[in-house]
């Protein structure tokens, strides 16, 4: 069994994630954003990240796919779910639970640019720049993280792990490295 090495706990990451709300929240005053929740990561920090936010807001999640069982990226995103909302002329608020590659969230802004809106701007509760392979701009990151595998408060391995109320470093010993 892989062990959990403890980066932040709740109490952090919730500071985190309401001066990042606050900053959105700021920047557009006068308007209307739609936020766009990439799924499954980012579901318990979207959750969080819209309850802090005080300017209206539409909600919509997309799913994409590139990891399966491993924790190196394939390379390859698909989408598992379309975006269910026109944003043809909209300000849209990618969230996203980390940036690794930056390939997904490359992939995604053509997906969403494609689709009309006016603006995208990206929110990542953590981001991994040292692993950086495609140029992506973070408008909005909760916390700069080590170059480890990260789980807990959404983010998962294998499917576990996502329910943690704080986020971890997932420890392999050498037996049982992927
Ligand atoms: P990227 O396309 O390589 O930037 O990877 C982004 C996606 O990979 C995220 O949405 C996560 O689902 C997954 N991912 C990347 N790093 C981690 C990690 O440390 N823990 C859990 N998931 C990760």
């Amino acid at each position: 069994m892989p062990e959990l090495l403890p980066v932040l706990d709740q109490e952090a990451v919730e500071k985190l994630i309401d001066e990042t709300a606050q900053r959105i929240s700021r920047d557009y005053a006068d308007g209307q954003l739609v936020v766009i929740g990439v799924l499954k990561g980012a579901f318990i920090f979207m959750a969080d990240l819209v309850r802090r936010l005080t300017i209206p807001v539409v909600i919509d999640f997309v799913g994409t796919s590139s990891y399966g069982d491993q924790t190196v990226s394939s390379g390859h995103v698909g989408l598992t779910r379309e975006i269910g909302m026109d944003l043809r002329g909209k300000d849209v608020l990618l969230v996203e639970d980390i940036v690794d590659t930056g390939q997904t969230l490359a992939f995604l802004v053509a997906h969403i640019r494609s689709l009309g809106a006016r603006s995208v701007k990206i929110c990542a509760l953590l981001d991994k720049p040292a692993r950086r392979q495609v140029k992506v701009e973070v408008a909005y990151r909760c916390y700069e993280a080590p170059d480890a595998f990260l789980v807990g408060y959404g983010l998962d391995f294998n499917e576990c792990y996502r329910q943690l109320s704080g986020i971890y470093r997932l420890q392999f010993n050498t037996e049982s490295t992927p």
